[in-house]
């Protein structure tokens, strides 16, 4: 297993580009599936939660080339004949649901292995599964696996308990030739749900009020292939905003979109860094004193868990008290157990973390205990008094296109140790 290594303490300087969507290209890979024609990925990002996916809709005989020259991804799924996919690489990665509202809608069954609890919390399917039900299919859960099937998917409003991300995908997906007319209500408004919908209607779905609460499907007779680009990693931009703010430095970051990441610019501008947009790219000065703030986690356009580690790793750079809220999930502060390791003065108290900057963090041997904790691990790093080894670095690599290098351009002592 690969291992970062970072001697901290260097300012960063220069530009960096932000690859596309890691949330964005998962749910686009297995939308694919709706339609047995040919569907192109242009600028796919070269991650491993992509390649698993992909060796998942293999496993059921899609013919998948993926160049990582162009970073194009060719996706043939003409011969899909199973309905089940090879149980231990659902395991490996969650998302590898996504595949069931695409097989539902296209062959009117699935069955695929139960996902086990993950690091950061239980993550049940119900709401996915609900809405299954609700759009007239037969679900089943026993013996370890969940199995679907429906002689034909019928239109109907569906109000989800929670806006689940994962759910509003799946059964937006269900339902894109269901006969009439699907409603989802209280449904997810992520940016990377616009880029589904954006990319079924491309497909010849009738998709309408995507990245709102409340999404409209008209069933169609059938999908096409299409060619799509998608948008860019928010989250990334994020991770990279942070890490100038961390080390007090001022970067450029390309390939980013303001709307997307108001609620991060929201809270690195309350404690005091500048940030400035021109277009796509936007300049981070943080070269200051910053001040203490407190984060609550929400559904967009609330403040994303999946920058709750990263922000934790600032905020143990700043004096005074920050508190950090986390909503989404029950299990998201096994970072600050690692973060204590190097000198951070993090208190655990139910779903919130009191965090008191320390005048410095210590390089010490930490373990990424998934992605995003892996992700803030790093920033922390950048600016722990001598070297900090980052290890079990393959949940990292799940979301971050060549992370180490893209810090070691921006001037970091940054370097993979291949294990
Ligand atoms: C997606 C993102 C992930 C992000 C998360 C929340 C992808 C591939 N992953 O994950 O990076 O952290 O959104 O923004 O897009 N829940 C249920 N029942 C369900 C489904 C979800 O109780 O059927 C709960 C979960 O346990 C969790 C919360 O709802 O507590 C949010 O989960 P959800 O929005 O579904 O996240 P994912 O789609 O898994």
């Amino acid at each position: 297993m690969d291992k970062i290594v970072i001697k901290g303490g260097k300012k960063l300087c220069g530009e960096v580009n932000i690859s596309t969507a890691k949330n964005s290209i998962l749910p686009i890979i297995a939308a694919s599936i709706l339609s047995g024609d040919k569907c192109i990925i242009e600028d796919a990002p070269m991650l491993e939660d992509v390649f698993v996916i992909s060796d998942v809709l293999r496993t059921i005989r899609t013919k998948i080339d993926i160049d990582n020259n162009t970073n194009r991804i060719l996706i043939d799924t003409s011969n899909i004949k199973d309905c089940e996919a090879s149980s231990d690489l659902v395991k490996k990665m969650r998302a590898s649901f996504l595949i069931m509202g695409s097989m539902i809608a296209r062959f009117g069954k699935f069955r695929l292995s139960l996902p086990g609890g993950c690091n950061i919390g239980t993550r049940p399917i119900d709401l996915h599964l609900k809405g299954f039900s609700a759009l007239g299919a037969e679900v089943s859960v026993g013996h370890g696996y969940v199995e679907a099937q429906a002689k034909k998917l019928i239109g109907n409003k569906i109000y989800l308990d929670f806006p689940s991300v994962g759910a509003t995908e799946n059964i937006m997906m269900a339902a894109t030739t269901a006969e009439g007319e699907t409603i989802i209500e209280n449904a997810a408004e992520e940016p990377e749900i616009e880029d589904l919908a954006k990319f079924l209607n491309c497909m010849g779905a009738n998709i309408i009020g995507a990245g709102t609460g409340t999404i409209r499907i008209i069933g169609v007779n059938e999908l096409k292939g299409t060619t799509h680009k998608p948008i860019y990693d928010r989250i990334e931009a994020g991770t990279f905003m942070t890490a100038a703010a961390i080390t007090r430095s001022k970067i450029k970051i390309n390939g980013i979109n303001e709307g997307h990441l108001k609620p991060v610019i929201a809270k690195l501008t309350e404690a005091g860094v500048s940030i400035e947009i021109e277009g796509s790219s936007m300049i981070v000065d943080a070269d200051k004193e910053l001040k203490p703030i407190d984060i609550k986690t929400m559904p967009y356009p609330g403040f994303p868990t999946d920058m709750q580690s990263q922000m934790s790793g600032l905020l143990c750079s700043v004096h005074g008290t920050s508190i950090i809220t986390e909503t989404i999930f029950e299990n998201r502060f096994m970072h600050a157990t690692e973060m204590k390791r190097m000198g951070a003065n993090i208190k655990i108290d139910g779903r919130s973390a009191v965090i008191e900057g320390v005048n410095k963090l210590t390089g010490a041997e930490v373990r990424a205990t998934d992605l995003r904790a892996g992700a803030a691990l790093i920033l922390c790093g950048l600016i722990a008094e001598g070297e900090t080894e980052v290890t079990d670095i393959y949940h990292v690599d799940r979301g971050y296109v060549n992370i180490e290098k893209k810090l070691h351009g921006l001037g970091a002592d940054i370097e993979r140790l291949k294990m």
